[in-house]
């Protein structure tokens, strides 16, 4: 019996640890965060009849890229869950996830042309149903109408030749009065065509002041670029 349990608990260990902690009821909230949707929605529902594999999982997101590689399809970690249920936490949670809302609803308010978002799901409104794969080859129709998501153009790495159009995009904004609060640019920020977009907008933020400068973390990356 005892042996049972662990073996059962090892595997599902194992398979957590594998697919980085993706199930799909992480992926819709109870929430109405209080936010609409934006973008192109009839382009959405196109690029979405296609099926999208399991990319990535990165501090606050679960990303997907569909099978043509040009777009990437991400979903919020963090929601409040049904057992979440002291109110402090509850209400972290869901401020948490408002703020990286915000940051996206931001940028493409201010500089659409530096966004790399096609479309994003915000609100609690009826949306369709998304093809996902996950990291074990397991396919998932997932009602995207309760799950915060953002549909995006795939892009590239920044590279040495993107250093001086990161700079012109920190200066505009800076004159947009807002900031990255988030200090690794050069793992946020990428390249779409000959255009540097930022593709997680979840730490961008009102700076009143209009001090934005890229952080040490990108200025470190950037002269390790130079220097190889
Ligand atoms: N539009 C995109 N194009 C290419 N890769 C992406 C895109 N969006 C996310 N990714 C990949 O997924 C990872 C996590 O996504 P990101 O938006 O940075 O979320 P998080 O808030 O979790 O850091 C990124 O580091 C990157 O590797
Ligand atoms: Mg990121």
């Amino acid at each position: 019996m005892f042996k049972r349990l662990f073996l059962i608990g090892s595997i599902s260990y194992l398979v957590h640890t594998y697919t980085e902690g993706f199930t799909t009821t992480r992926l819709a909230s109870q929430e109405n965060y209080g936010f609409s949707d934006f973008g192109a929605r009839i382009d959405a529902e196109k690029i979405l009849d296609q099926p999208f594999h399991y990319l990535a999982s990165g501090g606050q997101s679960f990303v997907f890229i569909s099978e043509d590689g040009k777009y990437v399809l991400k979903f919020l970690k963090g929601h409040a869950r049904p057992w979440t249920v002291l109110p402090k936490v509850r209400a972290r949670k869901i401020k948490k996830i408002a703020k990286t809302l915000e940051g996206y609803r931001l940028l493409e308010e201010k500089l659409p042309s530096h966004s790399a978002t096609i479309y994003a799901h915000f609100s609690k409104t009826p949306f369709r149903a998304a093809h996902l794969i996950d990291k074990c080859g397991i396919h998932h129709t997932v009602d995207l109408s309760s799950a915060e998501c953002i549909l995006q153009h795939h892009v590239k790495p920044l590279n040495s030749l993107s250093t001086e159009k990161v700079h012109e995009l920190a200066s505009l904004l800076a004159e947009e009065k807002m900031t990255d609060t988030d200090p690794r640019q050069h793992k946020n920020w990428g390249m779409l065509g000959d255009t540097v977009v930022i593709f997680d907008a979840g730490r961008i933020a009102t700076d009143p002041q209009g001090k934005f400068a890229l952080s040490d973390k990108y200025i470190s990356w950037e002269q390790s670029l130079e220097d190889s």
